[in-house]
C-alpha cells in the first residue's frame, strides 16, 4: 500500500504541529536555501516557507502521489521525485530539514553526516522521528501480523522501519560534524474525536501500510477488525468517547 496524500492529509493539523515545533527552534538566522527530505504533500515545506519567505525552497519525496499533491499545494516551488538516499545536491543548504521520513530510510550512520556535510556554515539539519515503535499501536500491528492467519504474508517485517536510536547515540554521531546539537522528545496527547476507527484511519495513513500492503481485501478487512478491537482496549476513552493517543516524537537540531 504506497502513501496516499489523502489518506495521509486527513490529520493534517495533528501531523503538521510538530513541524512548527521543530522550525521554531532552528537558530540559524538567515536561511537563504533550504530542502524538505521526505516533503509528503508539502505540509512541512508550507510551514518553511511561512517562515522564511524568501528562502529558496525545494522537496524531496520518493512518492508519486505526494509530490503530485506538493506540486499542487505550492505550484511556485520545485518539487523532485526522488530517493533521498540516492539525492546528490552537494547544496551547500542552510536548513535541511526532515519531518516524520528518517523513520523509514535505513543507514542513519552514514545518512546524517552525508547530510550535514551539505551544511553551509551555521546552516542547521532539523529531524523529527515518531519514536512510538514501542507503543500499544505498533506492537499490535507486529502481535496480529504473527497469528497464524498472517504470519505468512507479514513474517519480513521486521526491517520495514528503521530504528530510532537513543539521543546519546545522535549526540556521538553528530557531534564530529557540527558545534551545536540540541535533541528532545515530546509526547503529544492527540484527542481523536472518531474513537478507535479514528486512530485506525491515523495508523493506516502511515504505520498500517506496510502491515496491509500483502494482504488481500478480506484479510485486509479481518486485521483491521483485529487492529481496531485492540486499539479500543489499549487506549483511553475520554467522555466525550473521543481516544486519546499519546505519541512521542524525537526532535534533532544540528547546527554546522
Ligand atoms: C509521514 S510522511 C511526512 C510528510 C511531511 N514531511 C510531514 O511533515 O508531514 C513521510 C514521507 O516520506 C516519504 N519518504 C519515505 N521514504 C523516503 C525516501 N527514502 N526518500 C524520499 N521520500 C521518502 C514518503 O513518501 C512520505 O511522503
Amino acid at each position: 500500500m504506497s502513501w496516499s496524500s489523502a489518506q495521509y492529509l486527513t490529520f493534517e493539523a495533528e501531523r503538521t504541529r510538530p513541524v512548527r515545533d521543530l522550525v521554531q527552534a532552528v537558530p540559524t538566522q538567515s536561511v537563504a536555501s533550504a530542502v524538505d527530505l521526505g516533503c509528503g504533500p508539502a505540509n512541512s515545506t508550507e510551514v518553511i516557507a511561512t517562515h522564511w519567505p524568501n528562502a529558496a525552497l525545494q522537496g524531496i519525496d520518493n512518492s508519486a502521489d505526494m509530490v503530485a499533491a506538493a506540486r499542487k499545494r505550492m505550484p511556485a516551488h520545485s518539487f523532485t521525485l526522488a530517493d533521498l538516499s540516492d539525492w546528490q545536491d552537494e547544496g551547500p543548504f542552510d536548513l535541511i530539514l526532515s519531518n516524520a521520513v528518517l523513520h523509514w530510510v535505513p543507514d542513519h550512520e552514514s545518512l546524517l553526516p552525508r547530510l550535514a556535510r551539505r551544511l553551509t556554515p551555521r546552516g542547521t539539519l532539523a529531524i523529527q522521528m515518531p519514536d512510538n515503535i514501542d507503543e500499544p499501536a505498533h506492537r499490535l500491528m507486529r502481535d496480529i501480523a504473527a497469528q497464524p492467519e498472517f504470519a505468512a504474508k507479514l513474517s519480513d517485517l521486521g526491517g520495514t522501519r528503521t530504528k530510532v536510536e537513543s539521543p546519546a547515540w545522535y549526540f556521538a554521531l553528530l557531534a564530529a560534524h557540527c558545534s551545536h546539537i540540541d535533541i528532545w522528545r515530546t509526547t503529544y496527547h492527540h484527542v481523536l474525536e472518531g474513537g478507535p476507527d479514528a486512530v485506525v484511519e491515523w495508523f493506516k495513513g502511515s504505520g498500517l501500510r506496510p502491515f496491509l500492503s500483502p494482504l488481500d481485501p478480506a484479510e485486509q478487512a479481518e486485521f483491521l477488525r483485529r487492529y481496531r478491537d485492540g486499539i479500543a482496549r489499549e487506549y483511553e476513552t475520554l467522555p466525550s468517547g473521543a481516544t486519546l493517543l499519546p505519541f512521542p516524537r524525537l526532535f534533532i537540531i544540528a547546527v554546522r
